[in-house]
């Protein structure tokens, strides 16, 4: 049950925290790894790591002058949905906006609509083949979001068929229940509906394994005093918090992420100095999500670089979703992370590995260390950084996941 790789030609090893390091790698030449029941037992040089007692038996796997580095973890998705919002991308491309698209009836109230006509088969059915697609692009682990469900059947639904994609890959699937927006009949009845996600559906999204609560905080969805009373509750019921804040103009969300202890504070587009100055100090992990205004192709690129010189620790994350970012590809996100946001290439990397990581508070994976989690990459070139050269078309020659072959 033992596996050696070897022929690895650099072996990347993010560092646990990026602090204020340029470089939060370490990288091993001709290096091998040494995996025993989904689990990195050695790790290190070649000559190092073949010499060890356990290494004798095992299965012998030479990935011929290969980069290696740990498997992605992409700590914000919404890939669970139903039907598509093409027509919408079709508009934004003739001037609409996407705040004007919602208002108009379209964007989340419109896959609520799509989610409520489905059933948990089907949405399994339709999430699959993106999940696969995302697996394939080296992603090992994700996090994936409720919160196109709105009311509480709906939510229940939606969290059952997030429980049920997890059974049906061997990627880990990290599950949040989402506060998405106050559906449209409800609006003049907003206390209530605050009152019914925290009775009738955090506890359900607790009961159903999920590790954390997130609310988007912006003008049309909650307030930052919802965001209080829903993460109070969500606390009591032992979920974590994380917060979609500061996406479509400042609303104090840096400030609101660190004042409710989130782990992760995501978007951040419009994060103020103050505001990333109060993610540092609280030590929330600021997750960046590129592929938002790739795909929208409006408004600012969230800042990287100043979060990083705030003191930041920055995850990226995809935000995969039907209306605002319909991207699988972790990697490209990487990509842009690095030549629209102002990270460099290894704080990139990091970002959707050890970021990742951190951002859902898995201390097991994001790094190939001995006792951690044998989820990996191998890069079809000998130079890792291959893998952020090509975006789009990152060369990965195969996807390992708890020490098994991948796809
Ligand atoms: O992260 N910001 C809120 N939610 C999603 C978009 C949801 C949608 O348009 O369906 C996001 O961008
Ligand atoms: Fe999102």
């Amino acid at each position: 049950v033992s596996s050696l790789f070897t022929g690895i030609s650099e072996l990347v090893q993010p560092k646990l925290r990026a602090g204020a390091d340029r470089a939060p790698l370490e990288v091993t030449r001709d290096a091998a790894l040494l995996v025993r029941d989904g689990l990195v037992i050695a790790v290190g040089t070649r000559d190092a790591v073949e010499t060890r007692r356990e290494a004798a038996g095992a299965e012998r796997h030479d990935l011929g002058g290969r980069a290696v580095v740990p498997g992605f973890v992409d700590a914000h998705t919404h890939v669970v949905f139903a039907g598509e919002r093409i027509d919408e991308m079709a508009r934004r491309a003739r001037g609409e906006t996407y705040e004007e698209i919602a208002r108009a009836g379209g964007g989340i109230a419109r896959s609520a609509a799509l989610l409520a006509a489905a059933s948990v088969d089907r949405l399994v059915d339709e999430s699959l083949p993106r999940v696969r697609a995302m697996m394939a692009r080296g992603t090992t682990t994700l996090e994936i979001k409720s919160g196109y469900g709105l009311v509480p059947a709906e939510e229940q639904k939606h969290l059952a068929a997030i429980g049920a994609l997890a059974k049906r890959v061997p990627a880990t699937v990290v599950s949040t229940v989402l506060a998405h927006g106050v559906p449209k009949d409800q609006r003049d009845q907003r206390r209530a509906y605050v009152q019914s996600f925290c009775d009738d559906v955090l506890p359900v999204g607790a009961q159903l394994g999920a590790r954390f609560c997130d609310v988007f905080v912006e003008e049309g969805a909650f307030t930052p005093n919802e965001a209080r009373t829903i993460t109070a509750r969500a606390r009591g019921l032992g979920l974590a918090v994380r917060l979609h804040v500061d996406q479509l103009r400042e609303g104090g969300g840096g400030a609101l992420a660190a004042e409710l202890g989130a782990t992760s504070a995501d978007h951040l587009e419009y994060t103020s100095a103050e505001g990333r100055a109060a993610l540092a100090r609280a030590g929330t992990i600021a997750t960046v999500l590129p592929g938002c205004r790739f795909f929208l192709g409006k408004g600012p690129w969230p800042d990287a670089r100043a979060l990083r010189d705030s003191g930041c620790e920055v995850a990226v994350a995809t935000d995969c979703n039907p209306g605002s970012a319909m991207v699988l590809d972790l990697a490209l996100c990487a990509t842009l992370a690095a030549t629209q946001c102002g990270l460099s290439l290894e704080e990139a990397l990091w970002g959707v590995t050890a970021g990742g990581a951190l951002a859902l508070a898995l201390t097991d994976r994001g790094h190939l260390t001995s006792g951690e989690r044998a989820d990996f990459v191998v890069v079809d070139h000998a130079d890792w950084r291959a893998l952020l050269y090509r975006p789009g078309a990152a060369p990965i020659h195969r996807v390992v996941i708890g020490g098994a072959w991948s796809g």
